[in-house]
């Protein structure tokens, strides 16, 4: 079976209360919850962390290498600053899918650049709880049309 691990960077553990007008008000658990039940529908094994931290995200990249097919990730605001989190994505050679439940084009113009999405498989951004339904959805294709090549 193939696995996928999900990362949802600093600060996402607080959706639900956190910036409503611009996040919702769907908590963490209930977005997991759903992927959990996408990956079951799909037949793929999940494993999904969240980290405040910009080296405790860097560790857990570094430990999927060979225990993964694929990283769903929401870099949050790392996306933005962190070439650490690019160079790990960069090192373990793992597809990764990058997702926003905002449209980050839509706005301040600090979040406009991903250092993180210049290593990724994609960009999935702006629609909300399901960025990572489509998300896990776009890293499942990928997995899955990299092994009928292989
Ligand atoms: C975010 C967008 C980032 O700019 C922000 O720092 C976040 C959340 C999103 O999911 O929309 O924390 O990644």
């Amino acid at each position: 079976m193939d696995r996928i691990l999900v990362l949802h960077g600093p600060n996402l553990n607080l959706l639900g209360t956190r910036e409503t007008s611009v996040y919702g008000t769907v908590r963490l658990s209930e977005i997991d919850r759903d992927l959990k039940r996408l990956a079951k529908k799909e037949g793929v094994a999940l494993t999904i962390k969240q980290s405040n931290s910009e080296g405790g995200l860097v560790n857990l990249i570094q430990k999927a290498s060979g225990r993964y097919q694929a990283l769903l990730i929401n870099p949050a605001a790392y996306t933005h600053t962190s070439i650490a989190l690019r160079d790990a994505i960069a090192s373990v050679g793992l597809p990764a899918v990058e997702v926003h439940l905002s449209n980050i084009y839509g706005r301040e113009a600090f979040r406009h650049h991903s250092y993180t999405a210049e290593v990724s498989v994609g960009q999935i951004s702006g629609f909300g709880p399901y960025s990572y339904q489509l998300g896990l959805l776009a890293a499942i294709h990928h997995v899955r049309a990299r092994t009928r090549k292989a």
